[in-house]
């Protein structure tokens, strides 16, 4: 495919999608590994807490739907364009969310997101699992820019920015949209080797 790029490539195409997406091990016993069908219900279930709601406005309507969020989380994967992984107690119990996306391979910079299940939080999941993903991504695949942003209202998700070394870079003035209207957003990144 022609890139009209004056830059070369920093990652190749297929820097994802060459390899099955990997199962990471995080601190503490916990385990990143892909979705599964069986965990429609849990992914469902974690959407009507009222925390995840407050920040996540994006949301699937039935079990059917997530099943084809997953699907498509699969196609992220073998197009290049993302990882989705669910946070587990040994690869069983799903605790959390975590996921990387807007990959742009061109100049090795990505986006990530995540939530942690109510019962599981304030014992460190999130974070654990940002800084496992991001290790990876930095250290196994070679990305150079890890980005995420949050509301400035989301004081827990800041700390967990911070925690796993994605330092503060500014607010967005009134850059999401969330149910109860328009939110200012901190942008946050972390950048290997500085
Ligand atoms: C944000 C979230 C992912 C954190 O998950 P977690 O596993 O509890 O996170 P950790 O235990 O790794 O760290 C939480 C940190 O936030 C702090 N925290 C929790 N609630 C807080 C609050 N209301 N105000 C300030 N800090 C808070 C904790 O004290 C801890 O920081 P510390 O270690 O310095 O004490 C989880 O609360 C969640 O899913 N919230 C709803 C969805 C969401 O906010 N997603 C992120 C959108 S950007």
């Amino acid at each position: 495919m022609t890139r009209d790029l004056s830059t070369p490539p920093v990652l190749p195409s297929g820097s994802l999608s060459d390899s099955p997406q990997p199962v990471l091990p995080a601190a503490q016993g916990l385990v990143l590994r892909p979705w599964q069908s069986t965990d429609a219900a849990t992914f469902l279930f974690a959407y009507q807490d009222e925390e995840i709601r407050r920040w996540h406005t994006r949301r699937p309507s039935s079990e059917n739907r997530v099943l084809e969020w997953f699907a498509r989380y699969r196609q992220d994967w073998e197009q290049d364009r993302g990882g989705h992984w669910a946070v587990t107690r040994d690869g069983s119990e799903v605790l959390g969310r975590i996921a990387m996306g807007s990959v742009n391979l061109d100049e090795a910079i990505a986006g990530v997101g995540y939530w942690v299940l109510p019962a599981a939080r304030g014992a460190g999941v999130a974070t654990h699992a940002l800084s496992a993903l991001s290790a990876w991504a930095m250290d196994e695949i070679g990305f150079h820019r890890l980005h995420l942003d949050h509301s400035t209202r989301n004081h827990a998700s800041c700390r967990v920015a911070a925690k796993s070394g994605y330092q503060p870079e500014g607010t967005m003035r009134s850059a999401g949209l969330h149910d109860d209207g328009r939110h200012d957003m901190h942008l946050h990144a972390r950048v290997r080797d500085a």
